[in-house]
């Protein structure tokens, strides 16, 4: 019997975000029957776009235009129509447009990171809430050494297995910088790949601010081991469950916002906080990068 490899714990999580076993895309991933952290209920993020609309109005450009990245049902740009922003709208998700949404908002179907990469010239603000967590992403397990061990996915069971020493120079070179491996048994999840889509949606602006929400981490914190037990999990109906890369449930891991930050150089200011009102209480961190 030929006994399949291990797969690659970031393309077996990428099959179940945009693959044949994509969660969103299945008729049972409404990302609203799954979270309590819909964008529509925060308090503070209309006023705060619409206040980072003003910065970007005030520079020279093409049209004023708002992108929402993993835009779910368009809450956020419903609510922005609604207080009658003059801006262009377009909401960005793998789901199809939310039926009733507005005729004046536009609507991509696909992969955000890839229409981030082809969007260019933009003046406005561009918005990921709870967006960049679902990106996959490497990860790793401490042994009683102290070395990284790659956390990799069981062809059959899909179930996260422990496999070889990390060797790959780029990886090491992450956690290196961002999430030191130095205690035995700590897990550590690799932000490179959310560094690389960050990159291409601050990429898209010209003029503007780029904004995340999410649920998040900083270095002093890793290095404190404050994520040593890592934060992969699963997630559905409203519940962490156990990581299973199979499309039953969604697979999130919190972001590395500083290391996201410093993937945007050309940034003019960066502010990154603690979100005080996320909906559903949800402990999430903000990052605010302006550019002109
Ligand atoms: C947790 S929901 C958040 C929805 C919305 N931003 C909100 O906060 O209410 C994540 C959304 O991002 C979308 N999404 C995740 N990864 C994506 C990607 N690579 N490209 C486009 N949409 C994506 C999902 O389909 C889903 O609608």
């Amino acid at each position: 019997m030929i006994v399949p490899d291990e797969l690659a714990l970031a393309d077996a999580w990428e099959d179940t975000l945009t693959g044949d076993r994509s969660f969103y895309r299945s008729p049972d991933g409404d990302p609203y029957r799954h979270f309590a952290t819909d964008i529509a209920g925060s308090e503070e993020i209309v006023p705060r776009v619409q206040e980072l609309l003003a910065i970007a109005a005030d520079c020279p450009g093409g049209p004023l235009t708002v992108i929402d990245l993993g835009s779910g049902a368009g809450g956020l740009l419903t609510r922005l129509a609604n207080a009658g922003t003059d801006a262009r709208l377009i909401g960005i998700d793998l789901r199809s447009r939310p039926p009733g949404l507005d005729p004046g908002i536009e609507w991509i179907t696909g992969d955000a990171r890839q229409a981030a990469s082809d969007l260019r010239g933009i003046r406005g603000v561009v918005v990921a809430h709870e967006f960049l967590d679902d990106i996959p992403c490497e990860a790793v397990e401490a042994d009683e050494d102290g070395r990284p061990r790659r956390i990799l996915v069981d062809p059959i069971s899909l179930e996260l297995i422990l496999g070889e020493l990390l060797d790959d120079p780029a990886d090491l070179a992450w956690l290196k910088e961002w999430w030191p491996v130095t205690r035995p048994f700590m897990r550590a999840e690799i932000g490179s790949s959310r560094d690389d889509a960050w990159a291409a949606i601050t990429g898209m602006l010209d003029a503007g601010a780029a904004v995340a929400i999410d649920y998040g981490h900083t270095r002093a914190e890793r290095v404190a081991g404050t994520w040593d037990g890592g934060t992969l999990v699963g997630y559905r109906d409203g519940r962490v469950v156990t990581p299973v890369a199979d499309g039953s449930c969604n697979l999130t891991a919190h972001v590395a916002i500083d290391s996201v930050a410093a993937a945007a150089p050309r940034a003019q200011s960066t502010s990154i906080a603690r979100w005080s009102a996320a909906p559903g209480r949800a402990d999430f961190v903000s990052i605010v990068q302006t550019f002109t």
